[in-house]
């Protein structure tokens, strides 16, 4: 049985930290699902550490199904969220409840993600009302990258912060389970987490959020175009493959891989009436 939004939130009553990881592939998503860690996104941000792109903003919704659809398949017990990408819920709500529900039909996720706050929560209140469990992300919202100007800390001045409460309970109002809170000051992001009922999950804001969540390949290190400073590198991942990656070119340069044990032979009879 995978774990419910009602878990999610009773986490939050509890006082349980919550913990979210994204993954974007099958061999990925097994090891995540088997630590036991609850939530599991299919992030956006795949266009940006497994696609290459520079921003979330090419992602399309066939990049993110394809994707999904192997995490899914990886995992037992983890609530999977599928982010919905840049204009699949922007342009109508007909638009939003069609793809929101493509994660959910196609993709076999038990939940979506979108950015924004107040200006998407009658979208967040009709995806809700048609069956379909939604997390808010307010903050840094990479989509409107453009908008914002960059990568900044959100929310620094009265009427940011004040903005920012409004679209946390805006989301709450409309229904979402969650929020994620993406680079907004520690304390902001408290108050925040103590005025919603729902559960916030933090990125890049604090301890005082209910839960946390990570791009995996920040805390692995396997992406390291770009750290973001709110990522802490639990494992240098880069380094291990380069060097096995080279280990190996050397090996078949100096002609000592393969050996026996990586190879196979067959009856020396037949070989001989070839010969
Ligand atoms: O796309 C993503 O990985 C995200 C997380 C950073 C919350 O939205």
């Amino acid at each position: 049985m995978r774990i419910t939004i009602n878990q999610i939130k009773d986490m939050k009553q509890k006082g349980e930290k919550i913990t979210m990881l994204t993954a974007y592939d099958y061999p990925t998503a097994k090891i995540v699902d088997e630590v036991g860690i609850p939530l599991i996104l299919v992030g956006d941000s795949l266009g940006m550490v497994v696609l290459g792109y520079e921003s979330t903003i090419p992602v399309t919704m066939e990049e993110m199904l394809h994707h999904t659809k192997a995490v899914v398949r990886g995992t037992k017990r983890a609530m999977v969220i599928g982010d919905m990408p840049f204009m699949t819920y922007h342009i109508s709500t007909d638009d939003a409840l069609r793809n929101a529900s493509r994660f959910i039909q196609e993709g076999g996720t038990q939940a979506v993600k979108l950015e924004g706050g107040i200006t998407v929560a009658e979208k967040v209140r009709r995806i809700v009302e048609c069956g379909i469990p939604v997390m808010g992300h307010i903050g840094l919202t990479p989509q409107s990258i453009h908008q914002l100007g960059g990568f900044k800390v959100q929310g620094k001045t009265p009427e940011a912060a004040a903005k920012l409460l409004k679209d946390a309970q805006a989301l709450e109002e409309a229904g979402a389970f969650a929020v994620v809170l993406e680079t907004v000051p520690s304390q902001l992001a408290a108050l925040i987490t103590q005025r919603i009922s729902i559960p916030t999950i933090g990125i890049g804001s604090g301890r005082g959020c209910d839960g946390q969540v990570q791009v995996i390949s920040d805390i692995l290190g396997s992406f390291t175009d770009f750290v973001p400073k709110h990522a802490k590198q639990y494992a240098k991942l880069t380094d291990i493959m380069s060097s096995a990656i080279a280990r190996y070119f050397e090996e078949v340069k100096a002609d000592t891989f393969p050996t026996v044990d990586q190879s196979y032979s067959m009856d020396e009879s037949i070989l001989a009436k070839l010969k």
